[in-house]
């Protein structure tokens, strides 16, 4: 196993850290424990962290004391990083972060908001859409904040016969400014798209059922954050397909709940997953930093 093409490599001569990876008791997800991300990582340690990555879908990183740049490091490991559109969120000096958060500087938002409101696989509205993301904990509220996986590997291998036989072979349109203006937490997150943003995400096809390039799995890859419509139904048989199909991926058992601890570095696998923030109380401040690595082209 190796690094992603265009990923930064591993440093070999570094020392190998002795670190658990136990695997959560529900339907997915690790804690990886006693790994400490501030030192360089060898290529064992990388094998054995990539390995987990493709096996549980997510992976939690305890108590990471890290720079900004040691998580924009450690994400290369796996390949090129993606730069948001929203550049207003980007952490000043390092653009391969985006700031997740609902504190307000100044009158000024300094993070994207509301960052997760509806179920989503990060940057599925583009041609490469991101294989990963890691979120860092910068600062957590004392109530709610927590982010839920869903597999949607599961929702493909449990998906009833009417449903597949409804969209196996068959696209589906993505669009960044599917839900844009909706708001499901206080406050007016969303700043206007400039003409140069909006030509960034132009709408895109991607098949309903993709294959996971690196364990061979089908998964589905709609969403309700990007997904638009079933391409070549008419309009209310793909409106009602895709609310069926949105339903049965986040049925519970196959949700994992994250509740973040401090310095937690969260992984997880947009390629198998779809994810969701739960929010918090608005007055209670919630900051985290996300780096999001490029796939490849869905098939
Ligand atoms: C995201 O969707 O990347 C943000 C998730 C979160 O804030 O929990």
């Amino acid at each position: 196993m190796s690094a992603a093409p265009g990923a930064l490599s591993y440093t070999d001569s570094a020392q190998p850290q002795a670190f658990e990876i136990r695997p959560f008791a529900g339907a997915v997800g690790a804690e990886i424990i006693g790994l400490d991300l501030s030192r360089p990582v060898n290529a064992g340690d990388f094998a054995r962290i990539h390995r987990a990555h493709l096996d549980h879908h997510v992976v939690v990183f305890r108590d990471q004391r890290i720079t900004p740049q040691q998580q924009i490091d450690f994400s290369r490991l796996f390949g090129v990083l993606q730069i948001h559109v929203l550049k207003q969120f980007l952490l000043g000096g390092h653009p391969e972060i985006l700031i997740v958060s609902n504190i307000i500087e100044n009158g000024q938002n300094i993070g994207l908001g509301d960052a997760g409101k509806f179920w989503h696989s990060d940057l599925s509205y583009k041609e490469l859409p991101s294989l990963g993301s890691m979120l860092h904990a910068q600062e957590l509220p004392s109530e709610g904040g927590d982010t839920l996986f869903a597999d949607m590997h599961k929702a493909w291998d449990q998906l009833p016969a009417h449903l597949r036989a409804a969209v196996e072979g068959r696209s589906a349109a993505h669009s960044y400014t599917a839900r844009y203006s909706e708001t499901k937490f206080e406050g007016n997150w969303r700043p206007t798209l400039t003409a140069e943003q909006l030509a960034q995400v132009q709408e895109v096809i991607h098949p309903v059922v993709r294959t996971h390039p690196e364990n061979g799995r089908k998964a589905l890859f709609v969403s309700e954050g990007f997904t638009t419509r079933i391409v070549g139904l008419p309009e209310d048989e793909s409106r009602q397909i895709l609310a069926e199909l949105y339903a049965h991926s986040v049925l519970e058992h196959n949700i994992y709940r994250h509740q973040w601890q401090p310095h937690d570095l969260v992984f997880w696998d947009n390629r198998s997953l779809i994810h969701l923030a739960a929010g918090c109380p608005a007055h209670l401040r919630r900051k985290l930093y996300r780096t999001t690595i490029q796939g490849d082209a869905p098939f």
